[in-house]
């Protein structure tokens, strides 16, 4: 099975801080996108690598033997700029943000899509442990990174109570985070974020176009170490764990 790993690392880092963009953020030794790089490398399934990068990084990481492109503005249009360059018939999206992944974890979501002929993707996940409570109103994103967003929801009160009203609890039985990597028949994702813009906009994965589309996407369980390094306190783990 031949596959093109694309690596989304053009994002600005604002929630962790570090005063740049948060792929090149040093972590144990080599900044964060290294970390997945050497994962990606050491993935026998894997033949290439693409990363799209924020302005004014490509340099760090051209001249070697990765595809390197310039990111968008969102996560999905620098997906899309390092789509372009895919030639393979799968492909594996993976945000730099998730250091930990590992060569084991890439295989282990390609072989669950290579095995199922009528699946479009397949996608590294993990059980929920928490009681996920649904409030009453997508008014408000508590995930937002802008502390101006966060700033009028807080204000607001007919927004907070919106915010903090319980509508429903969720049968955790059912749910599952998403992380990446996340492995998609190259044919079918073209497909999916060709549909529609506004939704694409939207969209927190990849596997959401697709499953917007009707196409059929496949959990491949992964541990909890696979965690997205959004915060400080987050990058203090990932130092951790990569340190034992
Ligand atoms: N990403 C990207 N291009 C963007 C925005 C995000 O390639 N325009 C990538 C990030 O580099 C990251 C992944 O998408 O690997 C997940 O995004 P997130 O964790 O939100 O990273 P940032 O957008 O960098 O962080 P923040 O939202 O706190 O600014
Ligand atoms: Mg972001």
């Amino acid at each position: 099975m031949s596959v093109t790993a694309v690596i989304a690392a053009a994002g600005s880092g604002q929630r962790l801080g570090a005063g740049g963009p948060k792929a090149f953020v040093p972590l144990a030794g080599k900044s964060l996108v290294e970390w997945s790089i050497a994962a990606f490398r050491a993935a026998p399934s894997v033949r290439s690598i693409v990363v799209a990068c924020p302005p004014g990084h490509v340099h760090d990481l051209a001249g070697g033997d990765l595809g390197v492109v310039d990111g968008g503005a969102t996560r999905a249009e620098s997906v899309s700029n390092a789509l372009a360059a895919v030639d393979t018939e799968l492909v594996a999206i993976h945000d730099a943000a998730r250091p930990l992944v590992t060569p084991e974890l890439i295989e282990g979501v390609i072989a669950t899509l290579a095995d199922d002929p009528d699946a479009a993707g397949a996608i590294a996940a993990t059980p929920v442990t928490d009681t996920i409570k649904r409030v009453g109103t997508t008014d408000a994103d508590p995930h937002d990174a802008d502390p101006q967003v966060q700033c009028n929801v807080f204000r607001s009160s007919e927004a907070r109570n919106a915010l903090h009203r319980v509508e429903r609890t969720l049968d955790r039985r059912r749910l599952w985070a998403a992380q990446t990597p996340q492995v998609f028949r190259v044919g079918a994702l073209r497909e999916a974020l060709a549909a529609d813009s506004e939704a694409l906009a939207r969209a927190t994965d990849e596997a959401m176009m697709i499953e917007a589309a009707g196409g059929k996407v496949l959990i491949h369980p992964s541990p909890p170490e696979n965690l997205k390094v959004t915060t400080p306190f987050d990058l203090r783990v990932a130092e951790l764990l990569l340190r034992q």
